[in-house]
């Protein structure tokens, strides 16, 4: 057995209990009420780098919230891995859908059901015990050094500045981050794939004032009306952007990379089942996994003008709006993607209302390499705790932050994630399967033992 196995079982519940604690804190980045709780969690997380006997632990403030850092340095011939992860979580709304409260963790079913257990506090908390694992066994076997952010859920936007401030002091041969998810339990597999990301909100202006929709309505554009109309003409019936350009960059994936890709173990039924959707959605000409995995997208996250009130107000509103995400592939650009957005979305606006698009955060995709040292000494990892060589895998959701540590820090990631679909991450009752906490504190170490022994 390896001796951080035996570490682990011997301390069990007090890891769990430890994320538990974390768990409580509502460290919600998006909404400023809870700043105390977000800065709260970094003292919390700082605190417990040091116990673990991290060295050089600091709360690096930024202009938004703060960065923590901690590090052991235990022989600088060593490779050294940058654990990369996010204390802050999205907020909890709409609170009402949860079973148990979003900050008052709950077990049930072997699962951890809190805000954040899976995305990221659970998957981050496993590299600190890990570490405590590795290191009161005398089994660390690279350099480690931990950066733990709070903005990751509003965009990461005072990350980037950190690392060109501190290129030095983050020097290291890879980032591994679990932030991600796997197939299922009994079928592991790593993301190299992460999507890019185009966030925009936009307005659309009609009267200059509420009218009577009596009075006025039939005669005056109704903004509403309008905005949705705009929205459902960027798809063809082919479910296909309709932005002229909008495909241009994205890159084709080769008929092997598909084949594989339709190989990958998946099952439809069980994913209707669990959304509980009649059918699946999405651009003609592709499988699910590739829809989510290899193409662009397009969505309204949220609507909304007019009345919205108890009963009915009779009005033709003045002012809606949307935003709206556009999630990228290779080799999309953020900013490419937001203007070409732009461009069209005023050209398809009727003269009889006013548009105004604002961008929000952006964030370019990744590809991570699958012949790379680190991520063998991932692949080995998973292999030796799940019994099974994990898949690679093109994950749908965006980490902004990935793209930049390899622009500004010249380092690849390894995306080892241990988390669910089932987890239900930004949604309500979002969780963590116990499983997967223990399995990831299990299989972190073999990764630090592969990676120090395979070198950079
Ligand atoms: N951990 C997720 C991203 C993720 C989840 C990637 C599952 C792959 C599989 C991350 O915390 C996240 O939610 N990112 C945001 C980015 C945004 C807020 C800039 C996203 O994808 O919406
Ligand atoms: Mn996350
Ligand atoms: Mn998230």
């Amino acid at each position: 057995m390896h001796p951080t196995l035996a570490y682990l079982e011997a301390n069990k519940e007090r890891f769990l209990n430890e994320l538990l604690d974390l768990l409580r804190i509502p460290s919600i980045s998006a909404d400023p009420a809870f700043k105390a709780d977000v800065l709260r969690t970094a003292d919390f997380v700082a605190q417990k780098l040091t116990e673990a006997g991290a060295d050089k632990v600091e709360i690096c403030p930024t202009a938004g919230y703060p960065i923590v850092y901690g590090e052991k340095i235990i022989d600088p011939a060593l490779p050294t891995v940058l654990v990369y992860g996010h204390y802050d979580v999205q907020p909890s709304v709409p609170d009402e859908l949860w079973t148990t409260p979003a900050f008052e963790p709950n077990i049930r079913n072997e699962r951890i059901y809190a805000r954040g257990a899976c995305d990221d506090k659970g998957q981050m908390y496993m590299h600190v015990k890990a570490f405590e694992a590795m290191l009161k066994t005398n089994t660390l076997a690279c350099n480690i050094k931990f950066m733990i952010e709070g903005e990751e859920e509003v965009g990461s936007n005072n990350l980037g500045k950190f690392c060109i401030a501190n290129k030095e002091r983050l020097k290291a041969d890879v980032v591994l981050i679990s932030d991600t998810s796997m197939i299922a339990n009994d079928i592991p597999s790593i993301d190299v794939g992460l999507r890019g990301l185009s966030y925009v909100e936009v307005e659309v202006t009609g009267p200059n004032r509420d009218l009577h929709s009596g009075v006025y309505g039939g005669a005056v554009a109704n903004p509403i009306n309008i905005l949705a109309k705009m929205i459902a003409s960027m798809h063809d019936e082919n479910n296909h952007i309709t932005i002229p350009g909008f495909y241009n960059d994205v890159l084709e994936v080769s008929a092997e990379d598909r084949a594989a890709m339709a190989a990958t173990p998946f099952d439809i039924e069980e994913y209707k089942q669990d959304l509980q959707v009649g059918d699946v959605w999405g651009e003609k000409g592709f499988s699910t996994l590739e829809r989510t995995g290899i193409r662009p997208t397009l969505d309204v996250n949220g609507i909304w003008g007019g009345y919205t009130g108890e009963g009915a107000k009779t009005v033709l509103p003045s002012k809606a709006y949307a935003k709206i995400s556009m999630r990228l592939v290779p080799n999309q650009t953020s900013e490419k993607a937001t203007k070409l957005f732009e461009d069209y979305f005023k050209k398809i606006a009727p003269p009889s209302v006013k548009v105004e698009v604002r961008p929000h955060h952006g964030g370019e995709p990744v590809l991570t390499p699958t012949d790379s040292i680190p991520f063998k000494a991932a692949s080995l990892a998973m292999e030796a705790t799940f019994g099974k060589k994990p898949i690679p895998t093109r994950g749908g959701g965006s980490i902004p932050i990935v793209a930049l540590f390899e622009k500004e820090l010249g380092l690849k990631s390894v995306l080892m994630g241990f988390g669910l679909d089932i987890d239900a991450l930004h949604s309500p009752n979002e969780s963590y399967g116990l499983f997967n906490y223990y399995k990831g504190i299990e299989t972190i170490p073999h990764f630090f033992k592969n990676f120090g022994e395979m070198g950079r």
